[in-house]
């Protein structure tokens, strides 16, 4: 049986109010089943308040972040560690190509980010550009999201992203599980899911909308 991961990137998008009113669609709607691996990574300021949220409503779906501190816990303003992270998430999107574009984010730093959850039992899911970025040691979980596909409406497409997902593997390992991200709707969900080769989606746009977000899983198990 193949685990489907579907990971919602809120990017930095929405007050706790609207984080609020999404868990409270969304939540009750996810179908328990347990192929369904469902994430949702919220900025900084809705995480603790959307943990919660998920936790009392009993809801199908787990917590991550977008990013971690490459460093611990310490004097490192504006950074949050992953062992402070580690009360409220479970896995930390890492290396997407918005901060190694906007923020001048290497692969160093996110083998540093890599070994900092790590520590503390948080997952990471490591995003890559392309079939040649570096993936750092003992990641089991990769999504290749190429930027020109990116909030564009332009995705890769299907046979592509399988090809990609074979070379990763090829590379880093058989075990590892690959995502595929960058203009996912509930139109392409099923045709990139029916790829042996690729194991889930990382949603962002889509992923704000109660009703687009629940289409994406809904279509995810029909794949
Ligand atoms: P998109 O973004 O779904 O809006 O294309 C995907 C991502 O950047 O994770």
């Amino acid at each position: 049986m193949k685990k489907i991961w579907i990971v919602a990137n809120w990017k930095s998008n929405k007050t706790i109010a609207e984080a609020l009113e999404w868990v409270g669609l969304v939540g009750p709607k996810i179908p328990k089943d347990e192929r369904l691996s469902v994430w949702v990574c919220p900025p900084f300021n809705a995480l603790g308040e959307v943990k919660k949220a998920v936790q009392v409503g009993g809801f199908s779906i787990r917590v991550g972040v977008q990013n971690v501190s490459q460093f611990g816990v310490g004097a490192y303003t504006g950074e949050v560690a992953a062992q402070l992270l580690s009360e409220l998430a479970d896995l930390a999107i890492l290396g997407h190509s918005e901060r190694r574009n906007l923020l001048g984010e290497t692969d160093e730093m996110v083998a540093r980010k890599v070994a900092e959850v790590a520590k503390v039992g948080i997952e990471p899911l490591v995003c890559v550009q392309d079939s040649e970025t570096q993936v750092p040691a003992g990641v089991k979980l990769v999504a290749y999201e190429p930027v020109f596909a990116i909030g564009t409406g332009t995705p890769d497409t299907p046979e592509n992203a399988a090809g990609v997902a074979r070379s990763l593997k090829k590379v880093w390992g058989q075990n590892l599980e690959v995502l595929y991200g960058g203009s996912v709707n509930g139109d392409n969900t099923k045709a990139f899911l029916q790829r042996e080769e690729i194991s889930g989606l990382l949603v962002g746009g889509p992923s704000l909308e109660a009703d687009s977000f629940l289409e994406i899983i809904d279509r995810a198990l029909e794949a």
